[in-house]
């Protein structure tokens, strides 16, 4: 299927029904600038994601967007992260393979001398409760910004 981010790129992407779990005990790291490109990730961010880190430095965070994670969501993380914030939330990530996973993400804003130079995000092993929720949430959300797209008015 084809995918669409928010600057207006599209990629043609395989998506599969195939949950890999969140491996115990461990957190996935990343770190970008101020725009969302990758500049750092640790060995557990680039083992899940499936990506080698070659293919993942200079990407995108986006590379990583799987198309049942509602818009709005995203949203709510950039203004949050703007404000200098920060932003708590349960992300389905989608992996080079199609498959995807689930992940609590806390991601900060890095400051220096009162300015934001990047920002870092931390995951953790969800809750399986949380995700079922998620799943419920987000399926919602996705029908209504669908709806939406094709009659804004309505
Ligand atoms: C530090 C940081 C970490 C992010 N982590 C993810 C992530 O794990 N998965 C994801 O889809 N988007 C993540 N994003 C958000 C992406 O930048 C992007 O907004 C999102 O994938 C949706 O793409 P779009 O805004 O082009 O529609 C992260 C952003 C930042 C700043």
């Amino acid at each position: 299927m084809k995918i669409q981010y928010y600057d207006g790129s599209t990629k043609d992407i395989n998506v599969l029904d195939k949950e890999v779990p969140y491996p115990d005990g461990r957190l996935i790291v990343s770190r970008t600038d101020t725009k969302g490109i990758l500049t750092h990730c640790n060995p557990s961010f680039v083992s899940m994601s499936g990506y080698t880190k070659e293919e993942l430095i200079g990407q995108n965070h986006y590379i990583l967007r799987h198309p049942d994670m509602p818009a709005a969501t995203f949203k709510d993380l950039w203004d949050t992260i703007n404000k200098g914030q920060k932003w708590h939330g349960y992300v389905k990530n989608l992996r080079k393979d199609g498959a995807y996973y689930w992940v609590l993400a806390t991601v900060i804003p890095n400051v220096r001398n009162n300015e934001i130079i990047g920002y870092t995000s931390v995951r953790r092993k969800p809750s399986r409760k949380k995700v079922n929720e998620c799943i419920a949430l987000y399926a919602k959300m996705l029908e209504k910004e669908q709806e939406d797209k094709l009659c804004p008015t309505c």
